[in-house]
């Protein structure tokens, strides 16, 4: 009788040990730790991923690629011609008071310029005005009939011929280009449209 207890308890000790450890392996394969590598790994991948997450909006013939970051809107602008391509920012009636940046290349050098909507039909560079020219890394090309220009400008240059520009802001931009390789022609397309979220 002794000798079938201390069995029975055996039994049932090894029976519980065996439990207990199963199900501490089934907790350790259903919520994994994250160790300090996964972390990192994940970070790196994010920051990546920052470098190329631009956003995308096409008006009409222009397409604008923008993203912001704690400084700089970033900007990325295209539109079918040979000559001028321009984006213009919160205009408060047609062209006024817009903060607008022109660009084009000609002979493979890249010419942008920073100008203000001194009225409802005309824009002058901010230089002209007591004002200083803010963008910078000012790029672009010029292939198959497509112009493109990429360049940053300060959310806030401190310039009163530019825009104090709030990330996630809503914005009205206009967008225009002429044929020829200057600042001064007249536009041969233009539309306007909303960015919800700068
Ligand atoms: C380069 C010199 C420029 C000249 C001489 C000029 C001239 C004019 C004139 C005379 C108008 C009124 C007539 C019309 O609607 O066509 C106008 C309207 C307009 N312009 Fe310009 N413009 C110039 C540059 C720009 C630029 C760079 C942009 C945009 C980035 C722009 C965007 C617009 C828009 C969106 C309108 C229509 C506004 C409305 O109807 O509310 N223009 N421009």
């Amino acid at each position: 009788m002794i000798k079938r207890s201390v069995a029975l308890l055996l039994g049932m000790g090894l029976f519980l040990g065996c439990a207990s450890k199963t199900k501490g392996q089934e907790e350790i394969e259903q919520s994994p730790e994250p160790t300090s590598q996964d972390i990192t790994v994940e970070e790196d991948s994010v920051e990546e991923s920052l470098e190329v997450l631009y956003n995308k909006l096409a008006a009409g013939d222009f397409t604008m690629e923008w993203m912001t970051d704690n400084e700089y809107l970033h900007v990325k602008l295209s539109a079918p011609t040979t000559g001028w391509v321009a984006l213009g920012i919160a205009p408060s009636s047609m062209m006024k008071d817009a903060d607008f940046i022109m660009g084009y290349v000609k002979g493979g050098e890249v010419y942008v310029s920073d100008e203000y909507g001194n009225s409802a039909t005309s824009h002058t560079p901010d230089t002209d005005l007591g004002g200083k020219d803010n963008i910078l890394d000012k790029a672009g090309s010029e292939a198959d009939g497509v112009t493109r220009i990429s360049f940053k400008i300060p959310l806030n240059s401190g310039d009163s011929y530019d825009k104090i520009l709030e990330p996630g802001g809503t914005y009205k931009v206009i967008f225009a280009y002429g044929s020829s390789d200057d600042f001064t022609s007249y536009h041969k397309k233009k539309t306007s449209a909303e960015i919800e979220a700068l």
